[in-house]
């Protein structure tokens, strides 16, 4: 693997720290505290790329490597994990699952405006008694000849509301067990769709999360991705890149809360020195770039397996496992660098740490990874 990136890649990363900094920075503490949703400030990234970055350009794509996503993973997420999981999810759940198993005719009609920005994206596959146990599917969708009738709850859906199209896996065959279950495209409007009410979570408040109501809904066969069956195989091949990008967020949240902290350290006196001058802050200090250090070596890693076409369900799992152990570790000592002031809001990290938390629950919980990585380890 080549550690040095190329001079694209720098500049994808300065882009996307710029529109972090300058249009994702202010207001984030209100959105958070208004668990209000970045409307503005995802159309923007949008417009720049960020939300297709990895798609073919003839599809409406930035067409860029996995590397130069993790880097604006990053940056976005020093900043605003509520917006880098609205552009995780489209990019890596919808569009990757849409460009790589879509039919021509779905791409044209769901992946451009999506790779564009136009619109958002949704992927549905939890559900009240289906969240680790992802094969345990109870949303049905019964196959009526033209047609599936889609019946059935999704929880936790990112983008909820906010998204346009949303790929739902349903089982259609329960005698076939994983072997049985589809993936469908539904669109918002469709008749007997409706969307339930916004959770109000620990972080991540100004993304929109919410469940699904499927009552009969009739979706055509056009609008089934891949084979029959071929819907839980779907949801694991897009989730095994989609941990990149969740991986990546969690790196960004570490090296937000890393700056923020260095940064503090410096200005801050205590006992007649500033507070970087003592060991207690150094030691944390460096135990926080250091552990940034490895988790971003994991994700580039990953990142460079999937462009160079090898197996990066390994990789995947084990940057996501790390990157969000180290999310979570390194914000709570960034609470405690910043003493009392890391225990309000305007100092940023208390958010960090509550946005923290999901990296270890979405896109598969840190036991998933687990149980991913010692299969592959024993196999
Ligand atoms: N790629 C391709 N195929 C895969 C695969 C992968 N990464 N992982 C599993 N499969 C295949 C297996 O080969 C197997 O196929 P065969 O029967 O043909 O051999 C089939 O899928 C079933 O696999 P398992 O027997 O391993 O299935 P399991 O029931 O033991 O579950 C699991 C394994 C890893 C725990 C899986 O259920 C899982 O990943 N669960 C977590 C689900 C998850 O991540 N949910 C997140 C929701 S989405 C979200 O959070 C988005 C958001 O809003 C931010």
């Amino acid at each position: 693997m080549n550690i040095e990136l190329t001079e694209e890649q720098k500049m994808i990363r300065d882009a996307a720290r710029d529109f972090a900094q300058n249009e994702l920075l202010p207001g984030v503490i209100e959105r958070d505290d208004t668990e209000t949703f970045p409307h503005e400030q995802v159309k923007k990234l949008g417009e720049l790329g960020f939300l297709g970055m990895m798609v073919n350009p003839k599809y409406g794509g930035a067409g860029l490597d996995s590397v130069s996503y993790v880097l604006a993973m990053e940056e976005i997420s020093k900043v605003d994990a509520s917006a880098s999981v609205v552009m995780s999810v489209n990019n890596s759940l919808v569009c990757w699952g849409l460009e790589n198993f879509g039919s021509e005719e779905q791409k044209q009609k769901y992946l451009v405006p999506l790779a564009k920005g136009e619109i958002i994206g949704a992927f549905c596959l939890s559900e009240p008694e289906a969240g680790s146990d992802a094969t345990s599917q109870h949303t049905i969708a019964e196959d009526k000849g033209d047609h599936y009738l889609l019946n059935g709850t999704k929880n936790w859906i990112t983008n909820g509301n906010t998204a346009s199209v949303y790929l739902v896996m349903a089982q259609t065959d329960v005698s076939k067990g994983h072997k049985g279950i589809n993936a469908l495209i539904i669109e918002k409007g469709m008749e007997g769709f409706t969307i339930g009410p916004k959770e109000h979570k620990l972080g991540i408040r100004g993304s929109d999360t919410h469940s699904l109501m499927f009552s009969d809904v009739k979706v055509p066969k056009a609008n089934r991705i891949g084979e029959d069956g071929f819907g839980f195989k779907f949801a694991m091949k897009t989730l095994t890149g989609g941990r990149i990008g969740i991986a990546a967020q969690a790196l960004g949240i570490a090296s937000g809360a890393y700056e923020l902290s260095l940064k503090y350290s410096k200005e801050r006196k205590a006992f007649g020195k500033e507070i970087s001058k003592h060991q207690a802050i150094q030691f944390k200090l460096a135990d926080m770039a250091t552990q940034i250090e490895a988790a971003r070596l994991l994700c580039l890693k990953a990142a460079w397996l999937k462009d160079n076409g090898k197996d990066y369900s390994l990789a995947s799992s084990m940057a996501k496992l790390f990157s969000s152990k180290v999310a979570m570790d390194t914000t709570i000592e960034a609470v405690q660098v910043h003493g009392g002031y890391g225990y309000v809001k305007e100092f940023h990290v208390e958010r960090l740490m509550r946005d923290a938390k999901i990296t270890q629950i979405y896109e598969g919980t840190s036991e998933v990874q687990k149980i991913v990585i010692s299969r592959t380890l024993l196999k």
